[in-house]
């Protein structure tokens, strides 16, 4: 199993972290190639912008997709939905991620957990699913409570 997931300040690394600490997973962070900026302010204006003009903006490496069966995917939600980067991501690996198990998992502040992870599963259209998961504040009994829940762990 592979969990690939973006984070930016550090909440999706922790969730994707407990998912590995439970299944054994190996873990990959996406990165940009070009850093996002460290005030929200100026990062929101071009989370906007890059969801308006379908910009593309490209990351540093991919995982060894071949070597997993299943691969959870985690994001932020950013601007009501999955930041740009991962579904260009997702999309770009689509003949990669073909018959393989699509687990999307998301953290969030308040709104558009559902609608984001609705947007991970359409972005890997090749793929099965299985139920994905959001949190507020990830914990480690409710992760292994939701891997209970779809199987993935005992
Ligand atoms: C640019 C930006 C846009 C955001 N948009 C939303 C949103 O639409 N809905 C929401 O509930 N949270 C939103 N958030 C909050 C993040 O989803 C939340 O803090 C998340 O846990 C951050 O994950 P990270 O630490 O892995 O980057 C936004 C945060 C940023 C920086």
């Amino acid at each position: 199993m592979l969990v690939v997931y973006f984070s930016w300040s550090g909440t999706t690394e922790k969730a994707a972290q407990m998912i590995a600490k439970s299944t054994g997973a190996d873990l990959f962070r996406i990165e940009p190639t070009e850093d996002y900026p460290t005030s929200y302010k100026a990062l929101t204006d071009i989370v906007k912008k890059e969801l308006a003009d379908g910009k593309i903006r490209t990351v540093k490496s991919a995982p060894d997709f071949a070597k997993y069966d299943t691969v959870f995917v985690g994001v932020p939600v950013w601007c009501h939905t999955a930041p740009t980067l991962m579904t260009h991501f997702l999309e770009a690996h689509v003949d990669n991620i073909k018959g393989k198990t699509v687990i999307p998992f998301c953290t969030y502040y308040s709104t558009y957990r559902d609608e984001t992870l609705a947007t991970l599963i359409d972005a890997t259209p090749t793929a099965q699913h299985k139920e994905g998961y959001g949190t507020t504040n990830p914990k480690q009994g409710d992760i292994d409570a939701w891997l209970k829940k779809i199987g993935v762990i005992k």
